[in-house]
């Protein structure tokens, strides 16, 4: 259509702009429209078929079978057609069917309304009867059974041993190493405690409801007698071993083992003990000690090396992460090891010690404890990936939505790093997204090697959850070790829900299990 001919050169002008302000208009909305079209996951899919295959520099793009595409709308593997011949399916990434269990232990899980001792009732879940769930106990090199039982957790259930480098069979991911455990059903997680040191099991399924209401406990792995006699040879070794996990339930509580506020745990004067600080939070937590100094024995299950002393400084944990403190009761009062709304008093019965708030000064991790060498070299890596946190608006799924992104990707469109077993990885994680990101790799331990480019000065820093505050880059790195698809997410629960999640993948390892909305299977 021509513009009207009777028409002053301004009306024309005004007459273009409508048309071209409806057409910018039209495109807009089919630009918009595609994007959303495009962000739609098909209602079931492979979480190997879930991102952009990144190599990291390292060999995989040539192999056949390991250049997974974007998921598309009909998923690219079926359940049915099982691994290739080359390739070996997550399920068969077991610990030794033939050896018999050392520490077997039954969970069963419940939907039910929860009172905490003092608390308001809640909508929430328990294991065998109480949140949280019992706290599991076994000797390093012992083979632990645990048998998950579903009672009436409508969505399914699944345990992930947070922190623990298990078979990744074992793994507790739903739709990634095993189906949701639906009610009625059970599933066997079997594994070696090769670790020493302080974990934690949730669920991994619907994982922000399930942790949050309280579906998880303590795992904790001690030395053999050996070992125990080696550490108690290098120093002295606590005398008093006790979990404290905190939690914040439905509600606000704030709790340490299921009790809200104070809670006592009894001791002589002059014991040493160590405390098992567990985050089952989203967030990350202060923690400080008055009544006595304190030491960072060990962070996420690996012991610090020639920790020191330390007073009027708190230590952070990340969520989802441990340290364990030493802690000496006084003569004549009680240590109290606090968090922002719960505390643990450790002494005789009666004796007081006063709160006190946060010291100012946080630990510094990166330069705590004396330098030891580590078991690799993470001078020449086999791979390098950039793990590259940002966030932007669009479209998660067919929902509009402010997200966030892995290096500039969201959905499928996020990297998936491949690896292959016995490389050397060095990842860069960062983060410009406006939050902090509390960061957690599945089956594996990653050493901190340098913060904002400054190197490690201290302990071997290990951690399998590692807080990434915004404008902080981390560079890490690990040994692939461990065969399987591994979950790469943020453990700010709601964040994996919204977005900051991916895998690193062993080339040639296929699952049979599936994501998707149409799967029932739903990790985060
Ligand atoms: Cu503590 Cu992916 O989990
Ligand atoms: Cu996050």
């Amino acid at each position: 259509m021509l513009p009207p001919r009777t028409d002053s050169a301004k009306s024309r002008w005004a007459w273009f702009a409508r048309r071209l302000g409806a057409v910018l208009g039209v495109v807009a909305v089919g630009l918009v429209g595609w994007m959303w079209w495009a962000s739609v996951l098909p209602g079931s899919y492979s979480a190997i078929d879930m991102g952009v295959p990144d190599f990291g520099g390292g060999p995989g793009a040539e192999t056949p079978g390991a250049a997974h595409g974007h998921v598309s709308a009909s998923g690219t593997r079926t359940a049915a057609s099982g691994p290739a011949a080359d390739e070996t399916s997550v399920s068969d990434l077991t610990a030794d069917p033939d050896r018999p269990a050392d520490v077997h232990v039954e969970l069963i899980a419940r939907a039910e309304r929860v009172t905490l001792p003092g608390g308001a009732p809640f909508d929430g879940f328990t294991l065998n009867g109480s949140t949280p769930g019992p706290t599991i106990r076994a000797t390093e090199g012992q083979l632990v059974e645990v048998v998950l039982r579903n009672e009436d957790v409508p969505a399914g259930v699944t345990a992930h041993w947070h922190g623990v480098d298990v078979p990744n069979a074992m793994d507790g991911v739903a739709g990634v190493t095993q189906d949701a455990v639906m009610p009625g059903q059970t599933f066997t997680y079997r594994f070696v405690a090769e670790q020493v040191g302080t974990f934690w099991y949730h669920a991994h399924q619907a994982s922000h409801p399930q942790v949050v209401g309280g579906l998880f406990g303590a795992l904790i792995f001690g030395p053999t007698p050996q070992t125990d006699a080696a550490a108690a040879a290098a120093g002295n070794p606590p005398v008093l071993d006790v979990v404290a996990a905190i939690h914040t339930y439905p509600g606000g509580a704030r709790t340490i083992n299921g009790a809200i506020g104070d809670s006592h745990q009894e001791a002589a004067p002059g014991d040493s003990v160590r405390v098992r600080l567990i985050n089952t939070d989203s967030t990350p937590t202060s923690a400080w000690v008055s009544g006595s100094s304190f030491r960072v024995l060990a962070v996420d299950g690996h012991d610090l090396v020639g920790p020191t002393a330390v007073a009027d400084q708190s230590v952070q944990i990340t969520a989802g992460g441990r340290a364990d403190l030493e802690v000496r009761v006084p003569a004549g009062g009680a240590v109290r090891v606090q968090v922002p709304g719960a505390s643990l008093v450790i002494g005789p019965h009666g004796a007081h010690v006063d709160q006190t708030s946060a010291p100012r000064d946080p630990l510094d991790l990166l330069s705590y404890g004396e330098p030891a060498p580590t078991a690799f070299d993470s001078d020449a890596p086999d791979r390098r990936f950039t793990y590259d946190i940002g966030r932007l608006p669009g479209f998660l799924d067919g929902r509009p939505g402010y997200w966030w992104t892995i290096n500039g990707g969201l959905g499928a469109g996020v990297p998936m790093y491949m690896v292959d077993e016995g490389d050397v990885v060095v990842m860069t994680i960062s983060n410009s997204s406006g939050e902090a990101h509390p960061m957690h790799l599945h089956g594996h331990h990653l050493l901190v090697l340098t913060r904002d480019g400054v190197p490690s000065s201290g302990s071997p820093w290990w951690v399998d959850s590692l807080d990434v505050a915004h404008g902080e880059s981390f560079e890490v790195a690990f040994i692939a070790d461990n065969p399987g698809v591994w979950m790469d997410h943020c453990h700010n629960l709601p964040h994996a829900a919204e977005g900051l999640m991916t895998h690193v993948a062993y080339n040639g390892v296929t699952t049979p299990f599936r994501l998707g909305r149409d799967t029932g299977n739903d990790p985060e």
